[in-house]
C-alpha cells in the first residue's frame, strides 16, 4: 500500500504541490519525452534552448532540475520566467545564466580533480543555500557526527539472515503470500500544513491505482498497468515517462514492502546505524533497470524495517528521499506500519492509515488508463 502512495508522493513532491498552488512548472509534461521510441532524444531534441546539457537523454534534464532546487533549497522560479507564463527556455533570469556557469564549472571540478567522477555536485557547496557561506562552522551548527558503522570490524549478517527476520518478524511467508490485493485509505499531512486524503487499489505483482483529494478539493489520479503509467489532473492525462515511470513501477510493487529487497539487485548487508534509537542492520540494493539504489535500515532486536532511503542519481549529484515506518499493527496475519514519515527535499510528509484491507476482489480495469473527462484540456 504504501508503495503506490510512495510513487504519489515522489511526484506530488514536484507537480502536486505545485498543482495545488495553481503553478505549472514541469516544463516536460506536455509532450513526453519519448512517446514509445527506441532511441531516447537528447536534452537538444526535446527542449528549445540547451547550451550546457548538449547530449545528455532529456529525461535526464527534469531529475537534475529537481536536484538544483534541492540543492539550492529554492524552486524552479528561481532560475526560470513565470510570468507571463512559464518559459523555462528562456534566458531572462541572471540566476539561470549564473547556473549555466555554475554547470561549467562544476564539470571541470570533476573533470580536473576527481577523474571525470560527480564527486563534486551543487549541494557540496551550496547544501541547500542559494548562497553558500564560506564561514567554518560553530559547534552547534556542525551536522551531527554519523552513526553508520561500516561493515569493517563488524560481524554483519547475511542478506538472507536478515531479510528472513524481517519476514518472520511480519507474519512469515507463507502468510505472506496469501496477499494478492491491497485497498486502503489514509491521511496524508506535510510539513506546509496540508492535509490531503489518499485512496489506494494495488494487484500483485504491481498494477496499482491511487487517488489524492487534495485540500482544495482537486483530484489528482495516478495508475500503473505494469507496463505504462499515467497521471490525471485537472489539467488532463499525462503519460508517465524516463525517470518518473521508473519511480511509478518501482514503488508500485505489490512486494514491495512484503518483501522489500525482492526487486533490488546487488544486495549487500553494509553496517549499522541508528534510526530512532534502534540499532538496524543497513542493506543495500540497486533497481536493476535505473538509476535509483535504496538502504533498508531493519531493527537488529525486531526485525523490522525502520527506514528505506532512496537515492536517485541525476546529472550531478544524487537525490535523497526518505521513509520511516512506526506503528506495527497486524491485519489478516500480516504486520503493517500505520504511521510512515517520508523526508524529501521539498517536505516531510506523515501519513497514516485510516482503513487497509487485503484480498479484496479487484478487477484489472481499475487499472487502465484513467478516461480523459470533456473539457479536461485534453
Ligand atoms: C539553479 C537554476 C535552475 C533551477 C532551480 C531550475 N532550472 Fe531548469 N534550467 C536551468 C538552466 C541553466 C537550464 C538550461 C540548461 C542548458 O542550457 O543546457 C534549464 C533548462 C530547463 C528546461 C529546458 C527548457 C528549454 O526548452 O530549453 C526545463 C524544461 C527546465 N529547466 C525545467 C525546470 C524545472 C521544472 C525546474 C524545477 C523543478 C527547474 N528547471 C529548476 C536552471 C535551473
Ligand atoms: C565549488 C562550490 C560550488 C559549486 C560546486 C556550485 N556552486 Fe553555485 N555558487 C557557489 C558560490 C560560492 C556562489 C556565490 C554565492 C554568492 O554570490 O553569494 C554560487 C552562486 C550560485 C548561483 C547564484 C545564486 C544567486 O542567488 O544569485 C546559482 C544560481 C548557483 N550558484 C547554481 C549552482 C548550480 C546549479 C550548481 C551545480 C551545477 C552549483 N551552483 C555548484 C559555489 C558553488
Amino acid at each position: 500500500m504504501r508503495n503506490s502512495f510512495l510513487a504519489v508522493l515522489t511526484l506530488l513532491a514536484v507537480s502536486a504541490l505545485a498543482f495545488a498552488q495553481g503553478v505549472q512548472k514541469t516544463g516536460a509534461e506536455k509532450e513526453p519525452v519519448h512517446p514509445g521510441t527506441a532511441t531516447p532524444k537528447t536534452a537538444e531534441q526535446a527542449f528549445k534552448n540547451i547550451q550546457s546539457l548538449k547530449g545528455v537523454p532529456a529525461e535526464q534534464l527534469i531529475p537534475a532540475m529537481q536536484y538544483f532546487n534541492a540543492s539550492l533549497g529554492v524552486e524552479c522560479n528561481f532560475c526560470h520566467v513565470t510570468q507571463p507564463q512559464w518559459a523555462p527556455d528562456k534566458d531572462d533570469k541572471e540566476e539561470k545564466r549564473r547556473a549555466r556557469q555554475m554547470i561549467a564549472m562544476t564539470q571541470s571540478i570533476n573533470q580536473g580533480h576527481f577523474k571525470g567522477q560527480p564527486e563534486v555536485g551543487c549541494a557540496t557547496c551550496h547544501g541547500g543555500l542559494s548562497h553558500p557561506r564560506s564561514v567554518a562552522p560553530l559547534v552547534e551548527e556542525k551536522p551531527k557526527p554519523p552513526q553508520f558503522r561500516s561493515a569493517r570490524g563488524q560481524q554483519l549478517p547475511s542478506v538472507e539472515e536478515v531479510v528472513q527476520a524481517y519476514e518472520k518478524a511480519i507474519g512469515g511467508q507463507p502468510a505472506i503470500q496469501k496477499l494478492s490485493t491491497r485497498t486502503v485509505k489514509a491521511t496524508l499531512t506535510t510539513s506546509q500544513g496540508q492535509t490531503l486524503q489518499i485512496e489506494l487499489v494495488q494487484k500483485a505483482p504491481d498494477k496499482t491505482r491511487s487517488i489524492i483529494t487534495l485540500p482544495n478539493g482537486q483530484v489528482r489520479e495516478q495508475v500503473f498497468n505494469g507496463a505504462a503509467g499515467w497521471i490525471k489532473t485537472a489539467r488532463g492525462v499525462n503519460e508517465a515517462a524516463g525517470p518518473e515511470l521508473a519511480a511509478l513501477r518501482i514503488n508500485s510493487r505489490f512486494d514491495r514492502d512484503l518483501m522489500p529487497a525482492s526487486g533490488l539487485a546487488h544486495t549487500r548487508v553494509i553496517g549499522t546505524d541508528m534510526v530512532d534509537g534502534h540499532e538496524c542492520y543497513v542493506l543495500r540494493g540497486q533497481d536493476p533497470d535505473s538509476d535509483f539504489s535504496e538502504r533498508l535500515y531493519f531493527d537488529k532486536q525486531s526485525g523490522l524495517l525502520l527506514r528505506r532511503a532512496s537515492v536517485q542519481r541525476t546529472l550531478f549529484g544524487p537525490l535523497g528521499d526518505s521513509t520511516e515506518y512506526s506503528d506495527y499493527k497486524e491485519v489478516q496475519g500480516v504486520k503493517v506500519a500505520f504511521t510512515t514519515r517520508r523526508s524529501t527535499p521539498e517536505t516531510v510528509v506523515t501519513r497514516k492509515l485510516d482503513a487497509i484491507e487485503f484480498n479484496q476482489t479487484v478487477d484489472d480495469s481499475k487499472f487502465a488508463r484513467p478516461a480523459t473527462q470533456a473539457g479536461s484540456g485534453q
